[in-house]
C-alpha cells in the first residue's frame, strides 16, 4: 500500500500546492473548504480529524486517543487537527485517487484535473472502464434495495466513495419508507469522508446516518468507531458493503484476514455485499494486456490493487451462503431495465455477490 507522498509529506504545502498543480481555481476553494469540514463539519458529526489511514498523512485517531470523548459530537479544530488534516487532503490530492476517479467515471463532480486526466488515459487503454464503474455503482444500489427488502436496515458501507447519485441512505430510505435503516458510512479518503458528511449535514437524519473516517485494513479501529457512532445495534443484524473496494487491496497486505475479522465480528443473519473488478477471461490477447496495464497504471495513484478472478475473489465470502443467483457478473445480479451490459454480463468485467451468515 502507497505510504505518504513527496511534498506534501513536509507539510505547509497544500494551498501553494493546490494552487500551482491541479485544481482549477473553483476547486480550490472546494479542495480548502473541503479541508475545513473534515476537520470539523458539524458539531454532530465529527468523530475526529480525517486521516488518510496507510494512504495519507494524518492518522485516524482511535476512539480515546483523541482526548475528545471519543471523538463523538465533539468538534476537533484546533491548530493541530487542522494541520493533520491539510497534510491528509495535500496526499490525497497529490496524485490521482481511486474515490475521484472512479466519481468522473460515473459522472460526479468531485474530482480534480490530476483525476481526470489519470481516468482519460485509462480509459484510452481499457475503453469501456467507465461503463464497469457504472457497473459497480449499480450492483450496489441493487444490492441495498434486496438487503432492504429483506428486512436487515443497519449498513455500514466501507470504502463509500464520493457522495453521489444512489447513496446507500437514499436507496435504503427509498426501498423502506417508515425510514428505519440507518448507514455508516467509512472512507479513508479525505476528500471523500469530507464530502459524505456535507452531504450527510444537507439530505440526512444525524440519528441515523454517519460518516467516518476509518481504513478497512485497520478493522478493530474501524469497528470501534463505528460502534461509537451509536447509530446502530451491533447484536443484530448488520449489512456489510465493501463495494468496488477490494481491487484496491493486494493479496500481500493479507485481505483474506481482513475481511474474515468483519465476517467473524457480525451477528448471524448479516449480509455482505462484495464486488470488484477482474481479469477473468479475457476476449483477447490485447484484453488480457489492457487489463493488466490497467492495474498497473493504479500504482501511480493513492490506491494500488489488483485484479482477481471468480475463484480469487469467492474466497472473501468465507462460509456465509450466497444469496441467488450466487458470485456472478454484477449484471446477472437480480438486474433490472437500467442494469448495464444485462444481456451479455460477462462484458462487464465487475463481479459481485451477497452472502448471509448463517
Ligand atoms: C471505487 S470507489 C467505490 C465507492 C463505493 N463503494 C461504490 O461502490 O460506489 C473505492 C473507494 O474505496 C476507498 N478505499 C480504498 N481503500 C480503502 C481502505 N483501505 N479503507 C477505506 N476505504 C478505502 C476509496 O477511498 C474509494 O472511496
Amino acid at each position: 500500500m502507497a505510504g505518504p507522498a513527496g511534498p506534501a509529506a513536509s507539510g505547509q504545502v497544500v494551498t501553494a500546492q493546490v494552487a500551482d498543480g491541479d485544481l482549477e481555481p473553483e476547486r480550490r476553494h472546494d479542495a480548502e473548504s473541503t479541508a475545513s469540514a473534515g476537520v470539523c463539519p458539524r458539531q454532530s458529526q465529527v468523530d475526529g480529524p480525517i486521516g488518510g489511514g496507510p494512504h495519507g498523512a494524518g492518522n485516524v485517531e482511535s476512539p480515546g486517543e483523541s482526548g475528545t470523548d471519543g471523538g463523538r459530537d465533539h468538534c476537533v479544530s484546533n491548530d493541530e487537527d487542522e494541520d493533520r488534516a491539510l497534510l491528509a487532503l495535500a496526499d490525497s490530492v497529490d496524485r490521482p485517487s481511486a474515490a475521484r476517479v472512479y466519481d468522473y467515471f460515473i459522472g460526479g463532480e468531485t474530482n480534480y484535473a490530476i483525476d481526470r486526466a489519470f481516468a482519460e488515459q485509462v480509459r484510452e487503454r481499457v475503453p469501456l472502464i467507465g461503463e464497469y464503474c457504472r457497473t459497480s455503482r449499480q450492483f450496489l444500489g441493487r444490492a441495498v434495495r434486496h438487503c432492504s427488502a429483506g428486512g436487515v436496515t443497519q449498513f455500514v458501507d466501507i470504502g463509500s466513495g464520493l457522495p453521489t447519485a444512489g447513496n446507500v441512505h437514499e436507496v435504503a430510505d427509498a426501498a423502506r419508507p417508515q425510514l428505519d435503516t440507518r448507514v455508516v458510512y467509512v472512507d479513508n479518503e479525505p476528500i471523500a469522508l469530507a464530502h459524505s458528511r456535507m452531504l450527510l449535514a444537507d439530505t440526512a437524519d444525524p440519528e441515523r446516518h454517519h460518516a467516518i473516517a476509518a481504513d478497512l485494513m485497520e478493522p478493530g479501529e474501524l469497528w470501534a468507531q463505528v460502534r461509537d457512532t451509536e447509530i446502530l445495534d451491533l447484536s443484530r443484524p448488520v449489512v456489510l458493503i465493501v463495494n468496488a473496494v477490494l481491487h484496491f487491496i493486494k493479496d500481500q497486505d493479507d485481505p483474506d484476514g481482513i475481511i474474515e475479522f468483519y465476517r467473524e465480528l457480525l451477528p448471524s443473519g448479516s449480509l455482505l455485499v462484495l464486488s470488484q473488478m477482474t481479469n477473468e477471461n479475457p476476449e483477447s490477447e490485447d484484453e488480457r494486456q489492457a487489463l493488466a496495464d490497467l492495474q498497473d497504471y493504479y500504482e501511480r495513484t493513492t490506491n494500488p490493487g489488483q485484479l482477481r478472478t471468480t475463484g480469487e475473489f469467492a474466497r472473501f465470502f468465507g462460509d456465509w451462503v450466497l444469496e441467488e443467483p450466487g458470485l456472478v457478473y454484477a449484471p446477472a445480479w437480480h438486474p433490472d431495465d437500467e442494469t448495464l451490459f444485462r444481456t451479455e454480463p460477462s462484458q462487464s468485467r465487475v463481479l459481485g455477490g451477497v452472502a448471509r451468515k448463517s
